[in-house]
């Protein structure tokens, strides 16, 4: 089993207890509202969430587009999402985005929300989203921002009485997986050039970055000094 899927196997419940149907906070308050406007719309449209999770966005976009399928190789949480409920336009599937069981030139949109930092092989993925996406068509994903992303490769930087003033990071050149074992959490990481690159060679070419700035955002206020995500629209190009 790859390493992601045997830590996704490991937090799936955990994973499902927070988002639920909304997203957990940072999902609500910052992601939510730009991955939707980038969406566009999406009446008529055969829509792919692809590492759906507990299918949260799956049934979100099945309220207006034609048909949406989300896949996901985490059996627990395609069992959740499909517990959850599935929409008559909707499917669910167990599936590896490496190796798509789709057929070429399937989709006008496709999802990739917080996917790309869990992706343990970049470049077979981007191709197979790349294979099933229209030509013309449209894929939006977030992720955390590859610059300033979660420990232990970057670190906030305090003033004298503990606020936030600005962001350490170190290891940017140096990609793939990343342990924080002290909050037993992981990602993988991709520079942004390794990002726009993978998708570029794809004929996947950037329309739209959204940097959202989270100050006043978030529980605790957010931050003011950098950007948690990266958002952007890619369109499917000769
Ligand atoms: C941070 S979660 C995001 C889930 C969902 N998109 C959301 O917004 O709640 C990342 C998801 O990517 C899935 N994933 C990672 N690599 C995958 C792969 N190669 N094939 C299918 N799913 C994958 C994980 O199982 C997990 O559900």
């Amino acid at each position: 089993m790859s390493q992601s899927k045997t830590y996704w196997s490991s937090i799936a419940k955990d994973y499902d207890a927070v988002v639920k149907e909304t997203g957990d906070q940072s999902q609500q308050l910052i992601i939510n509202p730009i991955v939707q406007e980038l969406l566009e719309d999406l009446k008529g449209k055969n829509v792919l969430d692809a590492g759906c999770g507990n299918g949260y966005w799956t049934r979100r976009m099945a309220q207006t587009a034609q048909r949406v399928v989300g896949i996901d190789f985490t059996e627990e949480l395609v069992g959740r999402a499909k517990s959850r409920g599935v929409p008559s336009n909707t499917e669910f599937i167990l599936g590896n985005l490496e190796r798509l069981l789709l057929a070429n030139e399937t989709f006008d949109v496709v999802l990739m929300n917080m996917v790309l930092l869990d992706i343990e092989e970049l470049s077979s993925v981007v191709h197979e989203i790349a294979r099933v996406t229209k030509l013309g068509g449209k894929v939006v994903i977030s992720t955390t921002h590859p610059c300033f992303e979660n420990p232990p490769n970057t670190y906030s930087l305090k003033d004298d009485q503990g606020n936030k003033i600005g962001r350490a990071v170190s290891n940017y050149f140096t990609t793939g997986l990343i342990k924080d074992d002290l909050n037993q959490y992981q990602h993988w990481h991709y520079k942004i050039s390794d990002l726009i690159n993978c998708f570029a060679i794809n004929h996947l070419f950037v329309e739209k970055v959204v940097e959202p700035n989270g100050a006043g955002t978030l529980k605790n206020g957010g931050v003011d000094h950098f950007p948690y995500f990266l958002i952007m629209r890619f369109k499917k190009s000769e």
